[in-house]
């Protein structure tokens, strides 16, 4: 089916108390285990490119890959810019067929990043594109955004709730206590704050920083409002040794398709895993339905 909008994808899931995968992709391989994932568990999943996957590859490449990998899966699939900071990179998104951006103004003053979100949220909902915006900044380092310990401020729900009134948001970002790459110690995941924005926001929370956290905390989370829970750094870590696990398995094999199978599998293995563990498996073609 054609790619589709963050939207209706996460109302549905706050609704029903599951959450949607999102993924980081690399490459094309990794974009097709995605899908090869979200198929094999009839499950709905995002696909979010990074800034940097953007500038590796360019828009068209991307957004080409995705809509054929999507075209072919029954299943609702949807494309995302994760932490968008640059607005020409974003408007460029909407006009060349992601169906969901996310502006991150998080690094700004409350006036300037409702500025800025606003603008984004404009070009988005007069393209039929869902918005993720942030306030409050989610410590760790992903990609090239790091923010120090130091500088991550937990999200003021009142900000929230003030924020979101003035927006259309399909999905709402904040500095709930997870951060970015692996956790060093057992992080401090502030699920008093996940209630009470979503309470006074109704706006489905995105969860960041979702590598390493326990099943407890998960569904935890999904239960008081979090409906799509990111995972990059896992993903490195598979895609990466896949390929040195196949060659240290196989020294003499020099077919270069059969590493890119090997890590097609294990990718998709791990994407499985984490869609089951959201609560998203069983739900794609129902979804799909409903959203035709
Ligand atoms: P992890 O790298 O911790 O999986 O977090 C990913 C993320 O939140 C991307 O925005």
């Amino acid at each position: 089916m054609p790619l589709i909008s963050l939207k209706p994808v996460l109302a549905a899931a706050l609704a029903e108390r599951y959450a949607v995968a999102a993924f980081n992709p690399v490459d094309f391989n990794s974009m097709r285990a995605m899908v090869e994932a979200a198929v094999e568990c009839d499950a709905p999943v995002i696909i979010q490119t990074s800034a940097k996957t953007i500038r590796e590859y360019g828009h068209s490449m991307l957004s080409s890959w995705m809509h054929a990998l999507a075209e072919d899966a029954p299943v609702p699939v949807v494309l995302h810019l994760d932490h968008g900071k640059d607005l020409e990179m974003i408007r460029k998104c909407i006009d060349t067929g992601w169906t969901s951006v996310m502006i991150d103004g998080s690094d700004k003053p409350f006036a300037e990043n409702l500025r800025i979100t606003r603008q984004v949220n404009d070009w988005a909902n007069a393209a039929g594109v869902g918005v993720e915006a942030e306030i409050g900044e989610i410590g760790g380092v992903e990609e090239d955004i790091v923010v120090a310990e130091d500088d991550a401020g937990l999200t003021d729900p009142a900000e929230a709730e003030s924020f979101c009134k003035e927006l259309e948001l399909a999905a709402f970002a904040g500095a709930i206590g997870t951060a970015h790459g692996y956790y060093r110690g057992t992080p401090e995941v502030r699920f008093d704050l996940i209630e009470e924005i979503n309470r006074r926001t109704g706006v489905p929370m995105a969860l960041h920083g979702g590598t390493g956290l326990d099943d407890t905390v998960y569904a935890r989370a999904i239960e008081l409002g979090c409906a799509k829970i990111n995972i990059s750094t896992a993903l490195k870590h598979v895609f990466i040794d896949s390929f040195v696990d196949h060659k240290a398995a196989n020294p003499k094999d020099y077919e270069p398709l059969s590493y890119v199978t090997a890590q097609r599998q294990a990718l998709r293995a791990l994407f499985a895993e984490k869609i089951r563990q959201f609560g998203g498996a069983g739900r794609g073609a129902a979804l799909a339905q409903a959203l035709a």
